[in-house]
């Protein structure tokens, strides 16, 4: 059947086009023919060779992300996840981490820029802090090494948390009589364990914690019915259409800083990692972000200016790969985007009950 068809198109495009035009459309449907041959002859071997192709552009997303210099001890993790939902961090007791990062929401807050001390907004918006440990660096433009210097910045941050000093901080954490145990349990042996390194070091070790394994990587892993045939098809095009040169490793992105608008430029005001590092050539250039969980953590960008996932693709088409992605790939790249939502370990990420203050707690204060 297919030659017949194939052969009366042949003979169309002979008589109806000119010549060369006619070699070229009988090569695309010679192609086209025979890629769906292979393909229902062998499905199961193309999604075998699919993901094999996967696991060597994105490896594979650890169960735990602690490095031999940052242990994810159990007294850890445990303080660390006390402090991260602990909103007396903030000046007025009302904002913790997980205000912007909400564990139950992906790590995010769905806002283009988010509220901290008195409502005050900064600029960008709240990355996700689900697989971030991963990453090369923190923040959009990397100016924090890794989570645990990270964390000791909201914290003082005058529009997040606005803690006036380390020192307020420590009194804070010093006047909750359940904490000390805690430190000194996760800091064995330290004749002080309450200190504000500790602080971004037990946080640290929390996020450290913050996977979200799914679909994704069990189809990597062999599990082929894992993702859909539509799902295989959107990361075929996400590999083909040159995704992948920069969204790549175990979280999809997060290893290194590209200029955004590399190909085509594209607006936008805040100068990115120029204000990090003051080299001309790093204006606009940001840390490519992870697409791990992309479908629930909008709106998109830095600045959260893009609130719809198939206008942010197509803007990658266009700006990182000089391309007009069709409303098709577009569609078939979302479907893929989508099946990179995990699962978060929920007996990790739950809220814990709140350390009762002590006498000496300082009350909330709302300047
Ligand atoms: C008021 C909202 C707000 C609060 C509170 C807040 N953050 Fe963030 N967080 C942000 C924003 C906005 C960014 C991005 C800023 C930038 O890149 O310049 C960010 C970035 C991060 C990142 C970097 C992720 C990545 O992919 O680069 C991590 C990790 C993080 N925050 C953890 C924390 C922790 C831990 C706390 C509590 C100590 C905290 N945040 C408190 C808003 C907040
Ligand atoms: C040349 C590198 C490069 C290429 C190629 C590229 N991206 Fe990106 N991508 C980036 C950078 C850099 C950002 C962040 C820019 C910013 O926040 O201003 C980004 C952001 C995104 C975001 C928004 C992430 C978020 O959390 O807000 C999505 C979604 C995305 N890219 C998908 C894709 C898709 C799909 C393709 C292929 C069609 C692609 N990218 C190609 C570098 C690239």
């Amino acid at each position: 059947m297919a030659t017949v068809n194939l052969l009366g198109a042949m003979r169309m495009g002979a008589s109806v086009l000119g010549a060369s035009a006619s070699i070229m459309s009988v090569l695309g449907i010679l192609v086209a023919t025979s890629m769906t041959v292979v393909a229902t002859a062998s499905a199961e071997d193309s999604a075998t060779a699919l993901a094999e192709q996967s696991r060597s552009i994105f490896g594979v997303l650890p169960a735990d992300m602690a490095t031999s210099d940052r242990p994810t001890t159990e007294a850890r993790v445990k303080l660390g996840r006390q402090l991260f939902f602990d909103p007396r961090l903030s000046k007025n007791h009302d904002i913790s981490c997980n205000s912007c990062h909400q564990l139950d929401n992906f790590g995010v807050d769905g806002q283009a820029t988010s509220p901290g001390h008195r409502g005050q907004r900064g600029d960008r918006s709240s990355p996700s802090v689900y697989n971030a440990a991963l990453h090369t660096a923190q923040f959009w433009d990397g100016r924090a090494a890794d989570v645990e210097e990270q964390a000791k910045g909201p914290v003082l941050n005058p529009i997040e948390m606005a803690m006036p000093s380390q020192k307020a901080v420590l009194t804070v954490i010093q006047s909750i009589p359940g904490y000390r145990p805690l430190f000194a349990n996760a800091f064995p042996g330290e004749s002080q364990p309450i200190t504000y390194d500790n602080m971004g070091i037990a946080i640290g070790a929390f996020e450290r914690k913050l996977v979200t394994p799914g679909r994704f990587d069990r189809f990597m892993s062999g599990d082929l019915d894992a993702l859909t045939t539509q799902q295989q098809e959107g990361l075929r095009t996400f590999i083909e259409v040159g995704c992948i040169t920069c969204h790549y490793g175990p979280t999809v992105g997060g290893l290194t800083y590209q200029k955004l608008g590399l190909i085509k430029a594209y607006e936008s005001e805040d100068p990115g990692r120029f204000k990090v590092t003051g080299n001309e050539s790093d204006r606009s250039v940001w840390k490519v972000p992870s697409l791990r969980n992309i479908a629930k953590t909008g709106p998109y960008l830095h600045n959260g200016s893009v609130e719809q996932l198939d206008d942010m693709v197509a803007i990658m088409g266009r700006h990182q790969l000089g391309m007009e992605l069709s409303p098709t790939q577009v569609k078939s790249i979302v479907t893929f985007l989508n099946a990179l939502t995990g699962e978060a370990d929920v007996a990790i990420t739950q809220e814990p009950a709140l350390l009762p203050s002590g006498p000496d707690t300082p009350a909330p204060d709302p300047s």
